[in-house]
């Protein structure tokens, strides 16, 4: 899948005590337009997920082409990432939304989780969503790069 570039996103939850959460991850895609669904397959191993299925809520951060280290961060398993990136909580569901990394944020609800191997399916609907104009971050090849083309949206 390393042939397959996609965009990035860090996925963040709070667990039970309130602590923050997140991960960054490319198996995000979307499920349904109508209604709004989308889904993102974790790690059994994650802490992020834990906190997903503790809380039943997620947020998806797709990254800004400049957050390449914000992207390293969250796949990393420094203990500080939360006070590293400029976070606050999402408006109904209060999950960390990375304000400052990312140029679209969404909100979701876990709706169901199907496990597969290694790896959690966990699909979500999305409840409300955030987003500003600018170059979407990319991994493929193994390797992170900035979108080359023009912007559309
Ligand atoms: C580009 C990239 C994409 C990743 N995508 C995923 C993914 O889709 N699912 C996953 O479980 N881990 C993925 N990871 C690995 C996690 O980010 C990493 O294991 C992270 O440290 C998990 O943190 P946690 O245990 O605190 O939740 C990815 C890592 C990188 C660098």
């Amino acid at each position: 899948m390393s042939a397959f570039p996609t965009g990035v996103a860090v996925i963040t939850a709070v667990d039970a005590a309130d602590r923050p959460h997140g991960m960054t991850c490319t198996s995000l895609t979307s499920v349904t337009v109508s209604p709004p669904i989308l889904l993102t397959c974790l790690d059994v191993r994650s802490g992020t997920l834990g906190a997903v299925l503790d809380s039943g809520a997620f947020a998806v951060n797709l990254l800004r082409a400049d957050s390449r280290r914000t992207a390293e961060l969250f796949a990393s398993a420094a203990p500080d990432r939360f006070d590293r990136a400029a976070w606050r909580p999402s408006r109904l569901l209060g999950v960390p939304w990375l304000h400052a990394d990312s140029f679209a944020r969404a909100e979701c609800a876990v709706k169901k989780t199907v496990d597969v191997g290694d790896h959690v399916i966990v699909i979500g609907g999305v409840v409300s969503i955030d987003q500003e104009r600018d170059v979407p971050l990319l991994y493929g090849l193994s390797g992170f790069a900035p979108w080359p083309g023009e912007m559309a949206l």
